[in-house]
């Protein structure tokens, strides 16, 4: 017989004393919180809030890159509106040019005069021409178009050492060296500093097939020669595991240790109970992808937890650099090109997953949701000069004041839903301090059918003051469309009030609240 209630124990990481602190047990369509407001003692990364673009259907081309002499307008090729939209929610780090693409790219071949540029076939999606128009100068453009960090990621699987080892020089040396004067000669004087290095992407897979042993000794090899350039200090992220795989960690861990600074982990939780359109769910799709998100908990648990027996001094990141929803096409898109719609469902999936990532923020230093426009679980979708941001963007977007803040522990007691296959929690939540001393607590209703009245207990703090925002919506496939574009954006939120040391707070079903406390 299942429990009707759940001691919440995602919370675990830090949730040790719950029982301590933790009110009674809830009642039926209450949750209980308890933020530890005096116990905060890690920092939420903001490059927690990362975004990985690959060179896959319209995410770099149309998607940012548009060119100098295009009607929409640009910044030497990038389109203006795309980067104002990202701007807004601090994209701190990007991740590029792939994924599987970043084990077949060869970087010299997106350098100097675009005419001159080699046209290629981009084989892993969909067979389309690549001109190369957008490489490394265009990318790395981009990052400072942001405001934020480049993260590149290497070619182990079909390139070579020496490759890698001179994209580092070509980008970050200051001196006299072949590689520095080719950067001058396509007109980059000063080098950029680019710190985050992926030593190949899912070399289990599309990066090579091989085994954690292979690849093990090839990272050694391949790190060994990203070097340090005058103050560029770089940090290297090996290929990581896929979901549960646990002994790939456990190899790369044994083998690579402290030569790598960051473990890639990559999960995908899916679609429905069936892959689907994002527009087509049920209330069992629902369940079912809500389930397979919340399995992120689980999955980091397990990769900490080898983490922890080699790496007690926590010096090693476990990054997530590729997350998020997977639904089938829209109808008429190229399949290789992998749009899908955004929806409310994404939306959910964002917070809790997000709302994870920041409980784990002891190991969890950088992850990139896959991927920014126009692909997966996208922030923004464009049709030609149109462009409309997502459910999901807005989840990023609310979510701001957890980036840098300090982590204050949450311990959850909520009631479970759906059926027996695919039981849920109805409540996740992440609460930080940001350094003007408000706090944030995040909540997501994971029930589509009913609301959660929650108890919020402020422990250590006296809240005076309550405010909020919400995005929520009626219908379980509610989304953005280009002749609706704010069909769905967060509002703000007249449903929480103090009540002593707590907050009383009253979620609607699929609803994500971003409370601000003073
Ligand atoms: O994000 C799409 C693809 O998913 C990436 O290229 C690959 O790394 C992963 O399998």
């Amino acid at each position: 017989m299942q429990s009707r209630f759940l001691s919440f124990a995602v919370c675990v990481s830090l949730c040790g004393a719950l029982l301590a602190s933790a009110p009674g047990p809830a009642h039926a369509g209450q949750a209980k919180v308890v933020v530890r407001a005096a116990d905060g003692k890690e920092t939420i990364s903001r490059n927690i809030y990362g975004h990985f673009s690959e060179h896959l259907g319209r995410c770099i081309y149309e998607g940012y890159w548009v060119g100098e002499d295009s009607p929409i307008p640009n910044l030497r090729g990038i389109r203006n509106d795309v980067v104002e939209a990202l701007r807004k929610i601090k994209v701190p780090v990007l991740r590029w040019p792939g994924g599987c693409f970043a084990d077949e790219y060869h970087w010299m071949d997106g350098i100097g005069p675009r005419s001159e540029r080699p046209t290629m076939i981009n084989t892993h999606w969909g067979g389309v021409t690549e001109n190369n128009h957008f490489g490394t100068h265009e990318f790395l453009d981009l990052c400072e178009q942001l405001g934020c960090e480049p993260y590149i990621c290497g070619n182990v699987g079909s390139g070579t050492v020496r490759e890698l080892q001179q994209w580092v020089e070509y980008t970050t040396f200051d001196g006299v060296s072949p590689m520095a004067e080719l950067r001058r000669k396509n007109g980059r004087d000063q080098p950029w500093k680019v710190r985050y290095w992926g030593v190949g992407n899912e070399n289990w897979g599309c990066g090579g097939n091989m085994r954690p042993e292979y690849y093990a000794d090839l990272y050694r090899r391949y790190a060994t020669y990203i070097r340090n350039f005058g103050g560029n200090r770089t940090y290297k992220i090996a290929c990581g595991p896929s979901g549960h795989d646990t002994h790939w960690t456990e190899v790369l861990m044994r083998e690579v240790g402290g030569r790598m600074q960051g473990l890639a982990l990559h999960y995908y939780c899916g679609s429905g109970k069936r892959p689907k359109r994002a527009t087509e769910f049920t209330l069992e799709d629902w369940y079912a992808q809500m389930r397979r998100a919340l399995e992120i908990e689980a999955i980091l648990e397990k990769h900490e937890a080898i983490m922890d027996r080699y790496d007690p001094r926590n010096r090693v990141a476990l990054i997530v650099d590729e997350w998020g929803a997977w639904h089938v096409v829209e109808p008429g898109t190229n399949p290789g090109f992998l749009y899908q719609q955004n929806t409310i469902h994404d939306a959910l999936v964002a917070a809790l997953t997000l709302n994870a990532f920041n409980r784990h923020a002891r190991r969890v230093k950088m992850a990139n949701i896959a991927q920014t426009v126009n692909v997966l679980q996208a922030m923004i979708l464009t049709d030609g000069a149109r462009m409309i941001v997502t459910p999901t963007y807005h989840v990023f977007e609310m979510y701001v004041p957890h980036h840098d803040a300090t982590l204050l522990p949450t311990d959850v007691e909520c009631e479970r839903c759906g059926p027996e296959s695919d039981r849920i929690p109805v409540l996740s939540a992440s609460a930080s301090r940001a350094r003007d001393g408000k706090i944030h607590v995040s909540l997501a209703c994971l029930d589509p059918e009913n609301g959660v009245d929650v108890l919020c207990e402020i422990s250590g703090a006296s809240p005076q003051k309550v405010s909020g925002r919400i995005l929520a919506a009626e219908d379980l496939n509610a989304h953005n469309t280009f002749e609706r574009p704010e069909a769905l954006k967060p509002e703000s939120f007249s449903g929480a009030s103090v009540e002593g040391n707590a907050v009383r707070v009253s979620l609607p079903p699929k609803s994500v609240v971003v409370l601000e406390i003073e």
